[in-house]
């Protein structure tokens, strides 16, 4: 399937989550890593608990080790994520501060992990998952001790910490719920015109096969009708969303999920050029997909199969941008 590499053929940057474990013992991974892409994101070893363990300690080999891995492949660095309700390490779960000494931790860890990777990394999801698929804001951690207005001062911290570093807000569901789609262009929207230094808006896009067009439609199209930069930045596409222990992988299944990846791809190629911040998979290949741990089933959800061959959503995206 397909000639060349997906990062010669895309006219915009080609990501994939990376598993630092894979990309140091696995060869056939990291060839391919190398070959298909030109950026690359952390799938774990940017988040709190990684790089924090404990309140003084900092954390940076396994995310070193992929910004240099980056760095030597001539490869862009999005970095995931300086802020989330997940993955937090036990110390901040426990934490038994003030309200102020609770703006530290929040500024001081912005500030620490920006400052370290500073010129190295491109582009950071600032604040990750900070919305409800209502609407609301989730009853966060940080929302319990600081406030909504955390997301505005975490901007702000990751701003002064390297000012040429992009900055986006990263979230999921624009794509099947119109009623949090909605709650997220609010939120991205009034950030920027409150002056709050935000350039882009993240998709992550864990969709699935039978997904309407439409509705992926109205999700790039309306992140991209706020004039920020739209990163899709961690697609995959189930095939067994209902989760069925039993399914079995068929050319049918693999033929849809190609129409599907042609179809988002063929999207974002229509928004401005200007905007294209990229499209990141999330993980590499069938193999390390997180959705068959995560639920439990089998699934194939990326363009790379189990033997690290190209699937038909290989050329499902190439056929994007003819
Ligand atoms: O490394 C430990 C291992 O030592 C331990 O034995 C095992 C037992 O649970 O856990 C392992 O850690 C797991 C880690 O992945 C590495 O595999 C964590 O439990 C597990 O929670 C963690 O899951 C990650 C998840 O985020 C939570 O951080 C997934 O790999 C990662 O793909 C997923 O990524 C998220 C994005 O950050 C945000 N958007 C959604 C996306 C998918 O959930």
């Amino acid at each position: 399937i397909g000639t060349g590499s997906l990062k010669e053929k895309l006219p915009f940057p080609v990501g994939a989550a990376l598993n630092v474990g894979s990309l140091k013992n696995n060869t056939n991974y990291r060839n391919l890593v190398i070959k298909e892409f030109n950026s690359v994101t952390a799938e774990n070893a940017m988040k709190m608990n990684a790089l924090h363990p404990s309140i003084d300690t900092y954390n940076w080999t396994d995310a070193d080790y992929l910004v240099d891995f980056a760095k030597t492949n001539g490869k862009r660095v999005h970095g995931h994520t300086l802020n989330w309700y997940k993955s937090l390490p036990t110390w901040v779960n426990n934490f038994n501060g003030t309200t102020a000494q609770w703006e530290d931790l929040l500024k001081t860890h912005i500030e620490t992990v920006v400052g370290h990777f500073k010129g190295k990394v491109a582009s950071w999801d600032v604040v990750n998952e900070a919305l409800e698929d209502d609407g609301t804001y989730r009853n966060s951690i940080w929302v319990q001790k600081l406030g909504v207005g955390y997301i505005a001062r975490a901007f702000q911290y990751a701003r002064n910490a390297d000012p040429d570093a992009l900055l986006f807000y990263n979230d999921y569901g624009h794509e099947y719920s119109a009623t949090k789609r909605a709650a997220i262009i609010k939120l991205v929207t009034d950030l920027k015109a409150s002056g709050v230094p935000i350039d882009g808006i993240g998709l992550q896009m864990h969709t699935r096969y039978n997904q309407t067009d439409a509705n992926l439609t109205a999700a790039i199209t309306t992140a991209a009708a706020t004039g920020l930069k739209v990163h899709i930045s961690e697609l995959d596409i189930a095939l067994n969303p209902d989760n069925s222990p039993t399914l079995t992988y068929t050319t049918e299944l693999a033929d849809l999920q190609a129409a599907k990846y042609k179809f988002i791809v063929k999207t974002y190629n229509s928004i401005p050029k200007s905007q294209q911040y990229g499209l990141t998979t999330w993980n590499v290949t069938d193999a390390d997909s997180w959705i068959p741990p995560t639920y439990n089933r089998p699934d194939w959800p990326l363009p790379f199969d189990h033997l690290y061959q190209r699937k038909a959503a290989y050329q499902g995206i190439l056929d994007g941008v003819k």
